[in-house]
């Protein structure tokens, strides 16, 4: 098993104190920064850009996770600035297309990763699994923070990393993304997750400050 890491929702963090929070983050020691890129038609919202990633790219060397919630994604993904380090996360439902995308993403040495639905059966993966490093699992339906899980996904968690195993993919990261809390963050550690969505169930939790939160989200995922 990998070690389990924590990938902060920059969506959900204080934009007017956006530099104090990537230096608290800096200081929790967390693995990723999480960007949800989403276009009003893939997911029903409007979200972060490749300017706010300009700017954070220039004060932080925390890797970034980019999650591409947009449509034709093997159009799109060059207008970011991707490196070798980051995650780069396209959906299997956004395009008939996804192997191109995840190639778009591996030229820029990024790792390519896939994402599923809730919905979206585990055999989406079948011929995928060796184009990728990294399959995110929607626990929510994508488009907002602060949802409730839906329950089902746990069995899926567990159900997608017994098909990694069978695949001999132990290396394949499995990313867990909505209502990350620390009560669900075990039952997804123990399902067999190891890269936490971590937003306002979690480290962005209203009256917390990040530095307990992380240390109570790392409790929960060792
Ligand atoms: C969508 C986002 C959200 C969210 C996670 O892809 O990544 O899932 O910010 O934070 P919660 O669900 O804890 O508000
Ligand atoms: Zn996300």
């Amino acid at each position: 098993m990998l070690k389990g890491k924590i990938s902060p929702s920059m969506m959900c963090a204080d934009f007017l104190e956006l530099k104090q929070c990537i230096r608290d983050l800096e200081t929790a020691g967390v693995e990723y920064l999480h960007f949800d890129i989403m276009d009003g038609v893939f997911v029903p919202n409007l979200m972060l850009c490749n300017e706010i990633m300009k700017q954070i790219r220039a004060v932080t060397d925390i890797p970034f996770d980019v999650h591409f919630m947009i449509t034709q994604p093997e159009y799109k993904t060059g207008w970011f600035d991707l490196r070798p380090g980051d995650i780069g996360c396209v959906h299997y439902e956004a395009t008939p297309h996804v192997q191109r995308a995840l190639q778009a993403v591996k030229a820029t040495g990024a790792t390519a990763a896939v994402a599923l639905n809730p919905a979206t059966p585990i055999s989406a993966l079948d011929w995928l699994v060796d184009d990728v490093g990294m399959v995110l699992l929607m626990t929510v339906n994508p488009g907002y923070a602060g949802q409730k899980l839906i329950p089902q996904t746990l069995k899926k968690i567990s159900d997608t990393r017994a098909y990694l195993d069978a695949r001999r993919r132990q290396d394949m990261i499995l990313e867990v993304d909505g209502n990350v809390s620390f009560d669900n963050a075990r039952l997804m550690r123990a399902a067999g997750a190891d890269l936490f969505v971590a937003g306002t169930s979690s480290i962005f939790t209203k009256g917390m400050t990040v530095a307990d939160a992380a240390a109570k989200l790392r409790e929960a995922i060792k």
